[in-house]
């Protein structure tokens, strides 16, 4: 397959020269299966992504199998990537998660909170502070083991049972993931209902909140076409850290209305045109994608994967 109409490359003013693509589609777009992907596949597909040129790919999670199902062979898949010269967080919730995945060798892990009380019952089985609490000696413990830690927030934006979530009730939850020892905060839009000037809002109010821009990354889910739009507004603001999924696949199994990430192929596009460099060889990620849209039976959601593959979809 080979890859036409690149994007003309006219750079834009004050955006970065670099941006990190935080990969999660093995992760956040597996989870949200309804048929459980088989191990190998995960391992052939996570194998493929580091080879299109991604430097951290999310391989999967050590959350309770029974809330999770789609990733409870986090123990057999770990090892068959864990080679990869590449980056490989995986998500924990709680010291249980953390003995598992060090009991693995790996040195970055993601603990995840929500920004309002809903999803964290919804998602953790905690109000917000019981979850905040669970995480403490998991992160101690992390960075006692020289372990990188990301702190994920959910629910940055708006949440399907509370609605709009006020930035001071996103900003306390992030000073309280940074008090504790996260290396980077990831934003999350769990349902995609952000909009550019609400991001750069948050981002602003961060700041103010002592959170330099250099410890946050995005991750925008892109349930309402926003997510192209809200990386910009990101970058404009000086945001090197974005997370995508491959193909767009994902979603969360714990908030209904979430539908997959922004789909890396489509961030790709968008960089590359805008000069940004990425490390990433599209052709072989768009491959990837399509690969695994055959393995899940359906078309993979992304507008560059559609238009660049010369497979019917
Ligand atoms: P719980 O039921 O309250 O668990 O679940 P518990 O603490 O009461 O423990 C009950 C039993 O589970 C115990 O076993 C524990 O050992 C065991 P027992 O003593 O009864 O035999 N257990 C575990 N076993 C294996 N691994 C573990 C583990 N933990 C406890 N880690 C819990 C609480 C947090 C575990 C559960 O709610 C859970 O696993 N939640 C995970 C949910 C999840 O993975 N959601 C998706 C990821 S978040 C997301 O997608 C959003 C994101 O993409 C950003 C965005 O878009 O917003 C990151
Ligand atoms: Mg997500």
């Amino acid at each position: 397959m080979t890859v036409q109409g690149l994007p003309m490359v006219v750079p834009a003013e004050e955006l970065p020269a670099r941006v990190r693509i935080y990969e999660v589609g093995a992760r956040d777009g597996l989870q949200n299966e309804k048929a459980t992907v088989p191990t190998e596949t995960k391992a052939e597909f996570i194998h493929r992504l580091a080879d299109a040129g991604l430097t951290t790919i999310e391989a999967t999670s050590f959350v309770h199998p029974k809330w999770v199902p789609q990733l409870a062979d986090a123990e057999e898949l770990f090892p068959r990537v864990s080679e990869l010269p590449v980056a490989l967080p995986v998500l924990v919730p709680n010291e249980r998660g953390l003995d598992r995945a060090l009991a693995l060798g790996a040195d970055r892990i993601a603990v995840f909170a929500s920004a309002t009380e809903s999803f964290a019952k919804a998602n953790l089985n905690r109000t917000l502070d019981e979850a905040l609490a669970m995480f403490e000696p998991v992160v101690e413990r992390a960075k006692a083991q020289n372990a990188h830690v990301r702190g994920y927030l959910s629910m940055c934006f708006g949440d399907p049972w509370e609605g709009p979530v006020p930035v001071p009730q996103v900003v306390r939850v992030c000073r309280a993931l940074m008090d504790m020892g996260c290396d980077e905060l990831s934003l999350g839009d769990t349902i995609g209902v952000a909009t550019p000037g609400h991001v750069q809002a948050l981002l602003l109010a961060l700041n103010e909140a002592g959170v330099p821009t250099h410890n946050l990354g995005v991750h925008f889910h892109d349930t309402y076409g926003q997510a192209l739009a809200n990386t910009l507004a990101a970058l404009q603001h000086g945001v090197t850290t974005v997370d995508a999924s491959a193909g767009g696949l994902g979603g969360c199994p714990f908030a209904k209305s979430a539908t997959g990430n922004l789909a890396t192929e489509d961030l790709v596009w968008m960089l590359r045109g805008l000069g940004i460099d990425t490390g990433v060889d599209l052709d072989r990620l768009i491959a990837t994608s399509v690969w695994m849209a055959d393995r899940l039976g359906r078309p993979s959601p992304s507008r560059t994967v559609r238009a660049l593959s010369h497979k019917e979809q």
